[in-house]
């Protein structure tokens, strides 16, 4: 059976307290801040989380690459660029899915620091896989904490691309990922 992590409700939940958050925090701006949606994981969090920040903002998207199967890679390659460059002045709110080993956020924190130069960065995830982590990165806001390394699925999550579009976050069992294995050799690869 699997088990459901975070209900629809509860990302709803999630994305309410951290949008209210953000716009206090960003309410005073200058210059409208940023969301940088992680693709592809973590857009599913970054399109619901925007509809709960009423402070101007604008949006923007980064990709890099990602997990294969339920085994990471620990490489990290960028293969999307930021579309909007003239940041100098403007506060950058990373948004992701789930921080793990921390490469990704780390990689991208230091990459947009030095490429664009942001006025400052804020760092947020649905979910902190705290056991796992590699490399120490400051996360702002995070909307639940995960002691134990569980592979998860849905909201953005994948294995090897399949059930992205799944509204809520589960941990799939061993039958589940048997049966998504048959279904990537025949469907998807
Ligand atoms: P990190 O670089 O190890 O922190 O990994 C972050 C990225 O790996 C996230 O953006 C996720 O897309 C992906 N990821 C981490 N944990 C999981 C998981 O349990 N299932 C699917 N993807 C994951
Ligand atoms: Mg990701």
């Amino acid at each position: 059976m699997r088990e459901v992590l975070l209900s629809r409700e509860q990302i709803e939940a999630i994305c309410k307290n951290i949008g209210h958050l953000l716009s206090e925090e960003l309410k005073d701006e200058e210059r409208a801040p940023m969301v940088v949606g992680v693709m592809k994981g973590g857009l599913n969090f970054t399109l619901d989380l925007i509809k709960d920040i009423d402070v101007p903002i604008i949006t923007d998207y980064v990709q890099i690459s990602s997990y294969s199967g339920t085994s990471q890679t620990g490489i990290i390659s960028l293969k999307k660029d930021l579309s909007i460059t003239d940041i100098k002045d403007r506060v950058v709110i990373l948004v992701d899915d789930v921080v793990d080993t921390g490469y990704s956020m780390h990689y991208l924190r230091h990459f947009l620091l030095e490429k664009y130069n942001p006025k400052r960065i804020i760092i947020c995830c649905l979910i902190n896989k705290t056991s796992v982590r590699k490399i120490d990165v400051k996360i702002d806001y995070s909307g639940y904490e995960l002691k134990e390394n569980k592979f998860l699925m849905g909201y953005g999550l994948d294995y090897k691309e399949l059930f992205r579009n799944v509204p809520y976050v589960y941990i799939p069992d061993q039958e589940e990922i048997d049966e998504y294995e048959k279904t990537a050799r025949e469907k998807v690869l």
